[in-house]
């Protein structure tokens, strides 16, 4: 039994992220007023609580907030770096002084590259007066020609128009001019190659080799200037700030973004992909656009100015407040049954490849990393479903040797596959734990996630369960009968789907008794539940479920 309470069992209404969580993007950042509440609920002041998959920040900065200390660990370095800025205090006045500083040094000759005519006023570019000018705020191109721009003058006049003369001229110059520009300036810019991988695959095929080629010439002389001049900036500290706008300048800087509608949209896929019609951001504009968000979440988490990090655990012990440690959690830095709690969100087999997908951001990081130990399902990196389960146990049996005996191991998973499911509750179980009655709840998502393309396009099941172990080193129930549970599962599915109306319905009424019972099997010798597991995605497949409209379906899945 726990040392404080029974497992959490509000169901919450998932807020969207708060302004510290928009500063830059991160894959799959849960819903923080959810793991906030995790946290007021699992520990108290001063409890020492880990994430061994940190990722976007979530549980570091809700824990930080609430006064707890916190460990937060991730393989990756985007998900390190981007979770110290969120937590790392920023003196905002210094910031914008020296933004200011990097605007006279870069903005000038970023604004010449994106020169043009405002229809409206007529004003010809001039860049010597920063007061009289016109630029391109964006440019639509489609099969090498520009189709669209949108304009901005220093008369306030901003719209779309067709390219003029200028404009095309204008864009074939850099293109003709590239290579002579990057001398002149010595700019530094990736030159990597786009490893081969699951999710960068389709885009290798399409004959984009390099990551530079993801990126027009000019936005990539844009970006190398930009680079340029922040790695001159002596204050450490500031240096890392703006560093850290100029990588969220990224998400939106390539030829990954596009136009949904009237709205600019970033990179946002789970894997690399550009639109026959995409666009080129102006990369300045958009690094302002960066820099005010990190003011504004910095605003926000005023109170964690006081934050102390550290590398050391001893310190944790004395005054540090965070560690946050890029590393596999197979192995960490900390001493047996030192922690209060264990609060996470781990990977969900193959439905988001971090490693390949956050390279695109390491490479402008000066970064790289080492995907050996990613807890992944990834074909070209020969992980498959038992690799993947293997590297989970090996992190959840780390977090059973740090974890003190009392206290929880609370995760939530966002996956709709049963088999993906099967193995996390399996590798958790086999670390030496057991799921608390009453340990699994659904939480539904965050409205506007129900309809991402992400979500869509993988049919995920768009909610999360939040599961509640606690440690139990017992040999677990064994001697289950294969054919009985087969037969269970006919049953369920049967019962369901007399009722359910969607899948994801079906399947959340479906999980909520099949999972527990996963979990008291989990520690069978022969490993069978992943071939039950599979029976029942096979089983749930052949359901049918028609003439729902999607709307009609999502308040349903709600
Ligand atoms: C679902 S994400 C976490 C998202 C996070 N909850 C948030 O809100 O942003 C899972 C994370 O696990 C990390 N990961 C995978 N294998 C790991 C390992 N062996 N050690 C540490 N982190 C790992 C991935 O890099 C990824 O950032
Ligand atoms: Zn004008």
């Amino acid at each position: 039994m726990l040392k404080y309470k029974n497992p959490f069992s509000k169901i919450i209404e998932s807020k969207q992220h708060s302004p510290v969580y928009k500063m830059h993007r991160y894959f799959a950042r849960r819903p923080h007023n959810v793991f906030s509440e995790l946290i007021k609920h699992y520990t108290e002041e001063g409890d020492i609580i880990l994430d061994p998959f940190c990722g976007g920040g979530v549980t570091v900065v809700e824990g930080l907030l609430l006064n707890r200390k916190v460990i937060g660990v991730d393989i990756n370095p985007l998900a390190t770096f981007v979770t110290e800025m969120e937590v790392l205090p920023l003196n905002v006045e210094e910031f914008k002084t020296e933004l200011n500083l990097l605007e006279q040094r870069v903005r000038e000759k970023i604004d010449y590259l994106y020169r043009s005519i405002c229809p409206e006023c007529l004003i010809v570019p001039s860049f010597h007066n920063l007061d009289s000018k016109s630029f391109l705020d964006w440019v639509e191109w489609e099969n090498g020609d520009i189709i669209r721009c949108k304009y901005k003058c220093s008369q306030n006049h901003s719209g779309e128009k067709y390219p003029d003369d200028n404009d095309i001229i204008l864009a074939q110059k850099i293109e003709n001019d590239f290579k002579e520009i990057v001398t002149k300036e010595q700019l530094l810019y990736p030159k990597q190659q786009i490893p081969d991988g699951d999710k960068t695959r389709s885009i290798i095929r399409k004959g984009y080799n390099y990551f530079w080629q993801l990126f027009t010439k000019r936005n990539l002389i844009a970006l190398s200037i930009l680079k340029r001049e922040i790695s001159k900036v002596e204050n450490l500290e500031i240096r890392k700030f703006l560093l850290f706008a100029l990588s969220g300048t990224l998400k939106w800087a390539s030829k990954q973004s596009h136009l949904r509608g009237n709205v600019v949209e970033g990179w946002a896929m789970h894997a690399y992909w550009i639109y026959q019609r995409y666009l080129e951001i102006n990369v300045w504009e958009t690094f302002i656009k960066r820099c005010k968000s990190i003011i504004s979440g910095k605003e926000s988490v005023r109170s964690l100015s006081h934050c102390k990090l550290t590398t050391s655990f001893d310190n944790i012990l004395k005054d540090a407040s965070a560690m946050i440690l890029n590393h596999s959690s197979d192995d960490l830095p900390l001493p047996d049954k030192s922690v209060d709690a264990v609060i996470t969100d781990p990977p969900y087999g193959g439905n988001v490849n971090y490693g390949e997908l956050a390279d695109y951001w390491l490479v402008w990081l000066n970064d790289v990393m080492d995907k050996s130990k990613e807890a992944v399902i990834n074909a070209t990196q020969g992980k498959n479903l038992e690799d993947y389960e293997d590297l989970l146990l090996s992190v959840f049996k780390e977090c059973n040797r740090v974890l003190k005996d009392d206290s929880p191991l609370v995760a939530t998973f966002n996956s709709k596959d049963l088999v993906i499911i099967s193995s996390f509750v399996k590798s958790v179980v086999k670390a030496g734990f057991r799921l608390m009655d009453n340990g699994l709840l659904y939480q539904p998502p965050i409205k506007a996630y129900v309809t991402t393309v992400h979500a869509k396009e993988v049919g995920a099941f768009t909610g999360d369960f939040i599961f509640t172990f606690c440690k139990d080193n017992s040999a677990g129930e064994l001697n289950i009968d294969v054919e009985d549970c087969r037969i269970l599962i006919d049953e369920l599915i049967e019962k369901h789907a007399i009722t359910a109306k969607t899948e994801v319905q079906m399947r959340k009424w479906f999980y909520e008794e099949i999972i527990p019972l996963f979990a008291k099997w989990a520690k069978s010798p022969d490993g069978w539940i992943t071939d039950i597991a599979k029976y029942a995605e096979s089983q749930l497949k052949k359901q049918k479920f028609e003439g729902l409209h999607f709307k009609q379906a999502r308040s349903i899945a709600r």
